[in-house]
């Protein structure tokens, strides 16, 4: 079938159509692309593809810089100019919000390059890498161009280490945005002896500092650093092995900023979903008041103790289910910022959220379409903005800041 590519869409595919309208998803395509494809799966409306002649190439295409392009999943859009990439995720996030398209803004965006800074890699049959795009094949990285400099240089180090490979199962690294301080945890199946070896190697090739976790058997043994600090708006926020945090180090500052801005000075502020305290931290300093709320444990002794640290005693960090804690929530608060995972939050949130009656809510998503399901649910309230930011150049993920303001 031969297939001309209109768009680039939200879960990384180009969309075209075949001579009899049939709606057909091919990966790396780009938009202008004409294509001689294979279908893989056919659906009632549509179908998958994959390219098997690209007959006529779009003129919106560059040379992807990076040899596992088009087998690893980490990356869907390295073969597709940035300024279309960014274009297609605004038409992506308006497409999305349908009705409420108007409140959207222009895309803020930094380097498309060397940005991530936190990733999960695998390991298999001495091989570190990534998975593939929606398949389960470990696809083997020795460079890629999204992660630091410093990650990079950590993966050849790790890779002169075959024992430690042979034993190895994941690898998770993390880096402050300043790449001052490179986290490495891997869990292996059995105890790895070089790990002194390692640590040596990665301090003498990294030249920042280095932390290394080895874990097997519900056992740990880590030289160097465990803590990840960064400033953010001035206000000193602290990670460690595992957390969740960020993951562009150009543009984290620029989302923490962009949430701030919308918090009213000296508000009494609801968070739900905080993490180790990328929005709290920061938005202790302009706010009268911010309970945290948020289920890892480890992430909210790490807020408490970063919180401690520096003096600020207006925030409550509360371990807790960000659904249960908020339906039994009485007390009353300017502002309820939410920064949920991927599905998005649940009816009976937006619903708890409703009642506690804030006069605004601020929404950070990473998921276009959850997000727009989720803000029709807000019935009493407004959109007044959305804010695409492009957390992941060359991904089809989006991250946006929803304003809402109450109605009634
Ligand atoms: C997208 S992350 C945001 C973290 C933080 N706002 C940041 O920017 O670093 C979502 C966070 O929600 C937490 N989480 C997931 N489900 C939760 C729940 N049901 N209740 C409370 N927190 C939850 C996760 O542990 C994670 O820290």
């Amino acid at each position: 079938m031969i297939v001309r590519i209109e768009k680039l869409v939200y879960n990384g595919y180009g969309l075209g159509r075949g001579e009899d309208g049939l709606v057909v998803f091919v990966p790396y395509t780009a938009p202008g692309d004409l294509v001689r494809v294979r279908i893989t799966e056919r659906k009632r409306d549509f179908a998958f593809a994959v390219v098997e002649e690209l007959l006529q190439e779009s003129p919106h295409r560059v040379s992807p810089q990076c040899p596992h392009f088009g087998q690893c999943g980490s990356c869907q859009w390295l073969h597709v100019e940035y300024k279309v990439q960014l274009q297609a995720k605004e038409e992506i996030l308006k497409r999305e919000l349908k009705s409420l398209a108007h409140a959207v803004e222009p895309i803020e965006y930094g380097p498309s390059l060397g940005y991530r800074r936190r990733a999960l890699l695998f390991v298999e049959n001495k091989l570190i890498g990534f998975r593939g795009f929606r398949t389960n094949r470990l696809v083997p990285v020795g460079n890629c161009p999204l992660l630091t400099d410093d990650m990079n240089r950590a993966l050849l180090v790790l890779y002169r280490f075959q024992t430690m490979l042979k034993r190895a199962r994941e690898v998770w690294m993390g880096e402050d945005k300043d790449a001052s301080c490179l986290l490495i945890d891997v869990s292996a199946t059995a105890k790895v002896k070089d790990i002194h070896e390692i640590f040596h190697q990665l301090k003498e090739t990294l030249e920042t500092d280095v932390g290394l976790r080895i874990r097997y058997a519900g056992k740990r043994s880590r030289l160097g650093k465990d803590i990840l600090k960064e400033k953010l708006c001035g206000v000193e926020v602290c990670y460690t092995f595992g957390s969740f945090f960020q993951t562009n180090r150009f543009m984290v500052e620029s989302l923490v900023r962009k949430v701030l801005e919308l918090v009213p000075e000296g508000g009494r502020v609801l968070e739900l979903f905080a993490g180790c305290g990328t929005f709290t931290l920061p938005l202790s300093k302009r706010a009268k008041s911010v309970i945290a709320v948020e289920a890892n444990k480890g992430a909210c002794d790490l807020l408490r103790e970063s919180a401690e640290r520096q003096g600020i005693k207006n925030l409550n960090v509360v371990n807790a289910d960000a659904d249960r804690f908020t339906a039994e929530f009485s007390d009353a608060v300017d502002v309820i910022l939410l920064d949920p995972p991927r599905t998005g939050c649940t009816p009976e949130l937006v619903k708890a959220i409703s009642k506690v009656n804030p006069e605004y809510v601020i929404y950070v998503s990473c998921n276009p379409t959850t997000l727009a399901r989720d803000l029709r649910r807000f019935s009493n309230y407004s959109l007044v903005s959305v804010k695409p930011l492009d957390m992941f150049p060359n991904t089809f993920h989006l991250e946006s800041v929803a304003f809402l303001k109450r109605t009634g």
